[in-house]
């Protein structure tokens, strides 16, 4: 049997990880500024995390969802602590799409309503429900366009306004900051704006922290810069370091019901750890300051390259926006410096998203590289 061939791939073939760096099966090493797309956390293959997953596979790696699993207390309770989210609820499931398509049923079991805001560039998964919020018309199937979606201009709060106030609107799913879109971020008056405008129009807000959460933005989750308190929280990504396991946080006033959600994997034994693993070597090694400190270093150094366009982010969560595409300077940087970087849905952004606990000297290592690498492609002289 082939494999269903929608993935264009680089000749790249991993086989270790160790911290910010990915080893190849020639054992040729990459810095790894892409975090296998925002996923790696706390790092390629940390020993707490090694440990933890090994030792839970030894004692039980799965039952189901029918009995009590004291694991999925224990990642509630520390996910409250760490976030600041101590009064929401948790569900747990697999992955980002699977979050938001429950988060958009809880949406629409609590209003009844259907029609959903969403936000121009903005991505949220591949399921019916997540990929019909995606502002992405090629992804979306007909059988995907069973509600009505409209998307809106990010940190333009008129037009919002003007359609929540004709009272259908069931829910606004708005990422803490963009991530395929390019590295967008919603001001933090507009998130409490909007805050303000779904309490008053019976509408259901759902920031999706999925890519943007965990620390990666310098706080638990990016939206924490606005003085909101969301309806809904979508997580997932750096939530396992790349074991599946995604989870929705959920505002105590929504009522839980036996069988109103439910599945078969998600918050099982093995995810559980690995989970727990995350939020113990985020706490333990303070990576959610690390990300913010060394991210406003980054920041800094990379704004005075010539060359860049304009450089958006927080944290360790950076777009660079250039006047041409990026596609072959990221080429460059992977084959010849060895160094991953991230693409985006703006052919001319390349987004950074490298493991939480990247240090300094890799942050100057790339930022050698890369103004080594951007004069081939702009008119600066060498
Ligand atoms: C903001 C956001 N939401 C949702 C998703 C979907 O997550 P998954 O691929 O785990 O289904 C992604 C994936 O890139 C994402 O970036």
């Amino acid at each position: 049997m082939k494999l269903f061939d929608v993935y264009p791939l680089f000749d790249i073939h991993p086989t270790k990880g160790e911290g910010c760096y990915v080893y190849d099966d020639q054992e040729t090493k990459y810095l790894d500024f892409y975090g296998g797309h925002a996923v790696v956390s706390i790092g390629h293959s940390h020993p707490h995390y090694v440990k933890k997953i090994t030792n839970q596979l030894q004692n039980i790696g799965f039952y189901s969802n029918s009995v009590q699993n004291k694991l999925q207390k224990e990642l509630a309770q520390k996910l409250g602590e760490l976030s600041n989210c101590e009064n929401y609820n948790l569900f747990l499931c697999n992955s980002g799409a699977e979050a938001n398509e429950n988060a958009l049923k809880l949406a629409s079991f609590q209003n009844g309503k259907t029609k959903i805001i969403a936000f121009k560039k903005g991505f949220h998964g591949r399921t019916s429900a997540a990929v019909n919020v995606t502002d992405k018309a090629a992804i979306q199937a007909p059988i995907n366009k069973t509600f009505v979606t409209e998307y809106h201009e990010l940190n333009h709060i008129e037009s919002v306004e003007t359609s929540l106030k004709n009272g259908d609107i069931c829910a606004v799913i708005i990422e803490g900051i963009q991530g395929i879109g390019g590295i967008e971020i919603p001001q933090p008056e507009f998130l409490e704006q909007l805050e303000t405008l779904c309490k008053k129009y019976n509408t259901i807000l759902i920031l999706d922290e999925i890519q943007s959460g965990y620390g990666r933005s310098g706080h638990f989750f990016a939206f924490q810069k606005a003085a909101i308190t969301p309806d809904l929280i979508t997580i997932a990504k750096g939530m396992g370091n790349g074991f599946p396991i995604g989870g929705v946080l959920i505002h105590p006033k929504f009522k839980a019901k036996y069988g109103l959600l439910g599945t078969t994997f998600g918050g099982n034994h093995l995810a559980c750890a690995a989970g727990l693993a995350v939020l113990e070597v985020l706490e333990k090694e303070d990576l959610i300051a690390h990300s913010k400190n060394l991210g406003n270093y980054f920041l800094q150094q990379l704004k005075t390259i010539e060359g860049i366009q304009e450089v958006r982010g927080s944290g360790l969560m950076i777009g660079l926006e250039f006047d041409f595409p990026i596609k072959n300077l990221r080429k460059q940087l992977l084959f010849e410096e060895k160094i991953f970087t991230g693409s985006s849905s703006n052919p001319n952004v390349m987004r950074l998203l490298p493991p939480l606990n990247i240090q300094k000297e890799q942050v100057d290592f790339f930022i050698k590289k890369l103004k080594a690498t951007i004069k081939t492609y702009t008119s600066i002289p060498a």
